[in-house]
């Protein structure tokens, strides 16, 4: 690897580091811009030629959106053998790249944990500013032994948070705020799994405990942040705390490129991707992009209508709102008649039986559906009140042959 080549591409190109506060030029209001970022988190590149090649697709995807730069918050994975895979495939990138270790990113036995990653992209944790904006990187990885192993857990040093404190100081008041980090500070991704006792019900998705993340909710929260953007748990969660929206974003490879060639998903079932961030006239939002072979063209999808339903008293029709933030909430239509609400739905993810962030269920009487096609309707509710709607055509059979099996 020539890294001095690859310092070239990545973060030092737009930045002039001093300690780890770094001074992009144009650093203050007056050169705010409209520009877009492109989010992009848990690529795990390990997995070998396959990954590196859908990686590679994705990489020119995103070249042709032509955002200002991009920025990956970890697990790409450094380790155990895979810097040389990763770093060569972003050296496609036609803009700046930015990084932020992820816990596959730490050597965890090793005196210094972040030598790779600090001779490849810089400091793990800093700021910077572009067009307007405040960008914050945080580190919160921490090597803790647990039963006579190393592991990582989530954790904010206090190290690192005198750095923050000063930095956010140093912020213009007027000057919008967005942060990165790999380990969720908030996600419910330890309690839709049905616990919250650390290590005990989830042993690999160390994570704040709420205490801490309270504490450092309360700092972000008196200053101007607007979005916490945070990778790890291969899935979209969007929840807004204290005027701050906190984004689970999906992984790039979905389900650590199980596929094969074919269509990967994360563990709550979104089509693999990246986020698309955009800042206009100060204003900012962000758009979840599905990729490559796993592109779609609706924001969501009904599961289990596929296949011919057999009509039953009790028939799931299940709709997954592939980015439907926390609040939403669905109702759904079948052919012309009324809108029935949605419940909650808890059902298989990934790995284990969670309940999906953003999936929607009702439970109805078909045996009334004449046998051959019809429609059924969805129509989720954002908490901004904006409207998703989705529309597919399934096909019921006849119930006196389904009587008849
Ligand atoms: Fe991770």
């Amino acid at each position: 690897m020539n890294r001095r080549k690859f310092l070239s591409l990545s973060a030092m190109t737009y930045l002039t580091a001093v300690g780890n506060t770094s001074i992009a030029a144009g650093s203050n209001l007056r050169d705010a811009r409209d520009f877009d970022i492109a989010f992009i988190t848990d690529v795990h590149i390990e997995k070998g030629e396959l990954a590196v090649s859908k990686f590679k697709r994705t990489i020119s995807e995103i070249n042709a959106l032509k955002p200002a730069f991009v920025w990956d918050m970890g697990d790409m994975s450094l380790y155990p053998n895979s810097s040389k895979a990763y770093l060569d495939c972003v050296k496609q990138f036609q803009m700046p790249l930015h990084a932020c270790p992820g816990n596959h990113d730490i050597a965890l036995y090793d005196a210094n944990p972040r030598k790779l990653f600090n001779d490849c992209f810089g400091p793990a944790f800093y700021s910077f500013d572009f067009g307007g904006v405040h960008f914050i990187a945080l580190d919160v990885n921490i090597v803790v032994d647990r039963q006579g192993k190393n592991t990582i857990d989530a954790c904010l040093d206090p190290r690192q948070i005198a750095w923050l404190k000063a930095d956010l100081e140093a912020v213009p008041d007027q000057m919008p705020i967005i942060c990165g980090v790999h380990i969720p500070i908030v996600s419910t991704y330890i309690q839709r799994r049905g616990g919250g006792t650390f290590p005990e019900d989830f042993p690999i998705a160390p994570q704040f405990n709420e205490s801490r993340a309270g504490a450092l909710v309360d700092l972000l929260s008196s200053y101007n942040f607007k979005l916490v953007l945070q990778g790890h748990a291969h899935e979209n969660e969007r929840i807004t705390v204290k005027g701050i929206e906190f984004v689970t974003s999906i992984s790039v490879c979905g389900c650590w490129w199980r596929s094969g060639e074919g269509f990967e998903r994360g563990v709550d079932n979104v089509p693999r991707g990246y986020r698309i961030i955009e800042v206009r006239g100060g204003r900012i939002s962000h758009r979840y992009v599905s990729s490559c072979e796993s592109k779609v063209n609706r924001r969501g999808e009904f599961e289990g209508l596929d296949d011919p339903i057999m009509p039953s008293k009790n028939t799931a029709i299940i709709f997954n709102c592939y980015d439907a933030p926390n609040g939403s909430t669905a109702e759904v239509r079948i052919d012309s008649g009324p809108w029935m609400q949605m419940q909650k739905y808890t059902g298989k993810g990934g790995y284990v039986k969670m309940q999906m962030p953003h999936h929607f269920i009702l439970r109805t009487d078909t045996t009334k559906l004449a046998p051959g096609e019809h429609q059924v309707t969805v129509r989720v509710t954002l908490p901004d009140d904006t409207i998703v709607k989705e529309t597919t055509r399934f096909f019921a059979t006849s119930l006196s042959l389904n009587l008849s099996r």
